[in-house]
């Protein structure tokens, strides 16, 4: 038990049983109410079962017990009483399914995810926002998630906001929700997806409404100057091929990659793998399949002072 139980945590990192939305609380509400139905259901089965056991046990000399046949009070009883306990089940989990799968308020944020193999894309496009990974949302406001997926199937899953969501190539699928309290969710692709599904990781951001709006702000500005190693970077980003998958605003225009356009603010990288330190950019750099099998990014052949400009490039576009 104590091995089976040793990871299980009320709060911990993904877990539902913390709700941070109104979607959580709805989830957490059902999980309530069947948990408590078939803990009460296994606790008659169990002391009936022991009684049984011990009532009717083998004794020397006993004689046969008794068998019935046709009992209809029994009968009816376990057919009513399974029936009574199914609805007690469903009809709150059909008002959640159709409360969770309703309509946003009208004036709720708009976000746009895409998933990608193997990394998540948002889209804010009434604040003209593109970045990757880590969703940043404002606490306490409407949101809507529009999911679309421009590969294969992915699910975006971040516990402690609510149940997860399928991102179906060809299928618009959305979800909507209040976050309430400020804080870093972790979350991950919940739909098999191919070599590194597993390191298909995301990370909520929920701030207040000013703190959000200082970020929405510097994601809109355009990157500054590069000066020193960031500007030898520069040159290297600018000289292969990243400019033809990334997208960095006034420099490069790709679109099968993550946008870079402010990848020195993020927190992590290669969807949440890493810390963003310079070093660990520059090691996924030189080798981004060995941090991430299968990935589509290719690995350049850098140098290792190369890897390091072209990494201290990056981190400079906070
Ligand atoms: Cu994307 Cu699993």
């Amino acid at each position: 038990m104590a091995l089976l139980t040793g990871g299980c945590a009320w709060d911990g990192p993904q877990s539902s049983l913390a709700p941070r939305s109104d979607f959580g609380r709805e989830i957490l509400y059902v999980y309530a109410i069947v948990t408590w139905a078939t803990a009460i259901i296994a606790v008659v089965v169990f002391v009936l079962l022991a009684w049984v056991l011990v009532r009717y046990r083998d004794r020397p000399g006993a004689a046969p017990a008794a068998q019935t046949r046709g009992h209809s009070l029994l009968e009816i009883g376990w057919t009513i009483a399974p029936a009574l306990i199914l609805l007690i089940i469903a009809i709150p989990t059909i008002q959640v399914i159709f409360r969770t799968q309703g309509r946003a308020a009208p004036g709720a944020l708009d976000v746009e995810v895409r998933g990608w193999q193997w990394w998540w894309e948002f889209r804010y496009p009434a604040l003209g926002v593109v970045t990757a990974n880590e969703l940043h949302l404002p606490i306490g406001q409407a949101v809507v998630l529009h999911l679309e997926g421009p590969d294969v199937i992915h699910s975006f899953w971040v516990p402690p906001i609510g149940g997860k969501r399928d991102v179906v190539p060809g299928r618009h699928n959305q979800m909507s929700f209040v976050v309430d309290t400020p804080g870093v969710y972790d979350g991950q692709c919940a739909e098999f997806c191919g070599a590194s599904h597993a390191n298909m990781r995301i990370r909520l951001v929920a701030e207040t409404p000013g703190e959000f709006e200082r970020w929405v702000e510097a994601q809109k500005a355009p990157p500054g100057e590069s000066a020193g190693p960031a500007a030898d970077g520069q040159a290297i980003y600018a000289r292969l091929a990243c400019v033809g998958c990334h997208t960095i605003q006034g420099v490069s225009g790709g679109v099968i990659g993550p946008d870079l356009t402010h990848v020195g603010s993020r927190r992590t990288i290669a969807a949440g793998l890493l810390p963003n330190t310079p070093e660990n950019l520059a090691a996924w750099l030189r080798a981004p399949e060995r941090i991430k099998p299968g990935v589509k990014m290719p690995n350049l052949g850098l140098g290792e002072a190369d890897a390091r400009a072209l990494a201290a490039y990056l981190t400079s576009l906070k």
